[in-house]
């Protein structure tokens, strides 16, 4: 064609990027790689290697190491060796390093971009000018962390060994996801990358060689999803975090529940892409193509739920069909190709087989007539219409380039839609109006809302899900904290097993509770008090009829406490769920009521105090109301105070990162401090406007007693805090298998913080435990503060552009 009538057509002509240093760099390593341990490459035990393949062709770019438990083993004990020096470098040190990892990232940029598109498919032009640069960004950011990271966090230290599991959708941008924050807050890594992306791991390993990085402070291990378990179920690992399909993330889940692992979660998503009638079209549908075409669909945030408003259903498909149409499916490596190649074979099947079902099941499919290439894996950009919000292709991930399409009416309608998933990690919202936009992302249930934008992401600014999404951030300040401890916390004492309710329950369950020797039925002594359940503000029976006995330190018979199940914890969390008016209220308003609740405890301190006594002595009971007290003033005072912050990340947007609740939380109060311990865990969560369901101390169930008088004297809105006595055992189970409980909090030994974990598994419900040590609530250090408040809440980030 001549320049004269390519300047007519318009057509691109091929624009291939040249692969030769990256295929050099494959041949200097003999296309064989082995494992990266203790800052050395070593064959893997066992002696096997698997094929890592070019998707846009099927051919076999190299051999890689299978690494086996063995391997693991090693690598974890490298780090572990590693550990004690690198979190004893000074800030600066640590962060010059980092800067070092920066450096070399961009001066390898387009190897490494290279590097990624042979092995994984995508566009290099999204390798190049988003994978990479992103990953530069997020060394050069965490330096930054790790030079403040004495002043910033004087009261933290790190996990210790962090075993980190990445997916293939984005290879050495999560690598850097999970890499950076762990070495800038002194954690030594074992990662292991996703079978189907290894490559630029491994290139990122010889990084670390080449920045000095002392030898075991990075490990890479590759190998498939065996070798992740193995990493997993190391005993000497003391934080897992892994991105990654929510199938896995729930195997994971369960698989260090009965261990002191640190969990943080990166799953699933299933994002809405909300678009009004006064939204800019046009832009609307170029935001589509970033959020539901760029890596192929293949994007944990990809806006695969398209939600239009039906007034301009009709027109915006036509402009999302013309779309379509120019988009350029084709080999990676060609600049001008919009859409590469799925990641693998089972990817593409899984695809077709998902595009399939929703056509089966109602929806019509429209792809724009385009040649795919002969070789390799592709699927066309696909729409798909009338898609019932139940059908699979609304409800399940794709992962591919498939777009479903749905209407609504109202704002109202595209809230319930938007959130009618158990996924929560991301979503667009297209309109004019800042208030309509503003209004509905502050409704969404997702950890990322992009206003007039879409896909957008910056090292300053946390990523990360609600829901079966996962629990935890990547970036930002609120990142390093999930590589981070309290130092009082891991050398508090642990709780004594004999003290904890779980062994009560078992008592009792040995002993045949209820209806046993033990109950109202048959213990008829005098009762000086008895108390009811307390379920959306009111006193409430339980729905068992049956009570246990509360004795005094003694032994003597103090009184009875109704024996909640699982009907009065379902009761109360529906009373949760409606309590709407404490999650509305104003922080200034709910710092109201705390100060009142406040006012009144000391109102009634005698009398509280004396029945307390009975249970844990005289001196206890005056420190435990007097502390309540206090730590009631705490967070009314931060009720209004624990602020979100606003980020300025490099493009024309502001990201608000605001504090939200995480919604109706589950307490499992300790055992020993009965007042104490219930304020300590119960006002963090109300302060910051969640909705609250606790097991009070089987110690001193009796305490519900006082605490309703107080609440229903102080304006608590009914139904903000329940109140179920009974065994914590019995009642966590329901509670942590409940839909609509958002979280549990559970401090007693370390067998019901195991149980809670292992419970929450089915849901994903983020769990919060003492790990089963004894945490000295009369110590404000430990017993109050930031660090509760922040797991009481969740960061939602909203991206808002400005300028023309
Ligand atoms: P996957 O979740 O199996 O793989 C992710 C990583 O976990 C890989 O490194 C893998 O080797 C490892 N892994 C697998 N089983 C493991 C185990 N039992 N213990 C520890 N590590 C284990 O994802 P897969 O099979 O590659 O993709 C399947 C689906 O998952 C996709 O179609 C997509 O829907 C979803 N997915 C979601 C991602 C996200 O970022 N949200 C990323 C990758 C996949």
């Amino acid at each position: 064609m001549s320049i004269a009538e390519k300047f007519v057509s318009m057509d691109y002509g091929p624009a291939p990027e040249d692969p030769k240093e990256a295929t050099a760099w494959l041949d200097r390593h003999e296309r064989r790689f082995a494992l990266f341990i203790n800052g050395e490459w070593r064959t893997p035990r066992a002696g096997q290697y698997f094929d890592t393949v070019d998707p846009s062709t099927g051919e076999k770019l190299a051999s890689v190491g299978q690494g086996g438990a063995a391997d693991i083993d090693a690598a974890v004990r490298a780090a572990r060796a590693a550990s004690e020096k690198w979190r004893a470098l000074t800030p600066h040190a640590r962060a010059r390093y980092l800067y070092a990892l920066a450096r070399l990232v961009q001066r390898h940029s387009r190897l490494l971009a290279v590097l990624e598109t042979m092995d994984n498919g995508k566009p290099v032009r999204e390798s190049r000018d988003i994978d990479i640069p992103l990953v530069a960004r997020h060394f050069y950011y965490h330096a930054g962390w790790a030079q403040l990271l004495a002043q910033e966090f004087p009261e933290y230290e790190p996990c210790g060994v962090v075993g980190q599991i990445i997916p293939w959708n984005f290879p050495l941008l999560m690598l850097a996801w999970k890499i950076a924050p762990a070495l800038a807050t002194g954690n030594t890594v074992v990662l292991k990358p996703a079978e189907f992306t290894p490559l630029t791991a491994l290139a990122f390993a010889e990084l670390c060689q080449e920045a000095g990085l002392p030898a075991g402070v990075v490990n890479i291990v590759t190998g498939d999803g065996t070798t992740g378990e193995a990493l997993v179920k190391h005993p000497d690992v003391d934080k897992i975090a892994f991105t990654g399909s929510t199938e896995v993330g729930r195997a994971i889940r369960g698989a260090t529940a009965a261990s002191h692992k640190r969990l943080s979660l990166e799953l699933g998503g299933k994002s809405p892409f909300i678009i009004f009638e006064d939204a800019d079209l046009d832009s609307a549908v170029e935001g589509l193509v970033d959020g539901i075409w760029f890596n192929q669909g293949q994007v944990c945030c990809a806006g695969s739920r398209l939600l239009m408003q039906e007034s301009i259903a009709e027109p915006l498909i036509g402009r999302i069909r013309d779309r379509m149409t120019t988009l350029r499916i084709g080999p990676p490596l060609d600049k001008a190709i919009d859409i590469g190649a799925i990641v693998a074979g089972v990817q593409l099947d899984r695809i077709q087989r998902m595009v399939a079902q929703g056509v089966a099941e109602g929806a019509t499919c429209w792809q724009p007539q385009t040649s795919l290439p002969a070789r390799g894996f592709y699927y066309p950009p696909t729409l798909l219409c009338n898609v019932h919000p139940t059908s699979i292709v609304a409800q399940e991930e794709i992962f591919g380039p498939v777009l479903a399409a749905m209407t609504f009416r109202t704002p109202r309608e595209a809230v319930e839609l938007a959130n009618n998933t158990v996924y929560g990690l991301a979503s667009c919202v297209w309109s004019e109006s800042i208030n309509v936009a503003l209004h509905v992302a502050a409704q969404l249930k997702a950890g990322v809302v992009w206003v007039n934008c879409a896909n957008l992401f910056d090292a300053a600014c946390g990523f990360g899900g609600y829901r079966e999404s996962g629990y935890g951030r990547e970036g930002g300040r609120e990142g390093l904290l999930e590589y981070m401890e309290p130092k009082w916390f891991k050398q508090a004492p642990k709780l004594a097993a004999s003290e904890s309710p779980l062994l009560a329950a078992k008592d009792a369950a040995r002993k045949g509770a209820p209806g046993e020797e033990e109950t109202a039925a048959a213990s008829t002594p005098a009762i000086d008090h008895t108390v009811k359940l307390y379920i959306g503000g009111k006193q409430a029976r339980p729905d068992s009829g049956y009570s246990m006995p509360v004795r005094a330190a003694d032994g003597r018979l103090l009184g009875e406490a109704p024996l909640g199940n699982r009907k009065d914890i379902r009761n109360a969390v529906e009373a949760a769920h409606k309590a709407e008016a404490w999650s509305k209220a104003t922080a200034h308003n709910r710092a109201q009521v705390l100060y009142y609740c406040a006012e009144n405890l000391v109102q009634r301190r005698g009398e509280i105090i004396h029945g307390l006594a009975e249970v844990v002595g005289e001196k206890q009971a005056t420190a435990e109301v007097d502390g309540s007290v206090s730590r009631i003033f705490s967070y009314a005072a931060w009720a209004d105070k624990f602020d979100g912050a606003v980020h300025n990340p490099p493009f024309r947007n502001i990201a608000i990162a605001m504090n939200e609740p995480i919604g109706t939380v589950g307490v499992i109060c300790p055992a020993d401090t009965p007042l104490l311990g219930f304020f300590s865990l119960v006002l963090p969560l109300l302060a910051v406007g969640n909705t609250v369901v606790a097991v009070p101390s089987e110690k001193y169930p009796l305490i519900t007693g006082d605490l309703y008088q107080l609440f229903d004297t102080s304006d608590m809105p009914g139904g903000a805090v329940n109140i179920v006595t009974g065994y914590a055992s019995q009642l966590l189970k329901t509670l942590a298998e409940h839909d609509d409980v958002d979280a549990i909090w559970c401090y007693g030994d370390e067998a019901i913080a195991a149980a809670a974990k292992a419970m929450s598994t089915g849901n994903l419900k983020q769990v919060w435990t003492n790990e089963g040590r004894a945490i000295d609530w009369f110590d404000a250090k430990q017993g109050e503060g930031r660090w509760f408040l922040e797991h009481a809440t969740q960061l939602k980030n909203i991206w808002v552009p400005y300028g023309e």
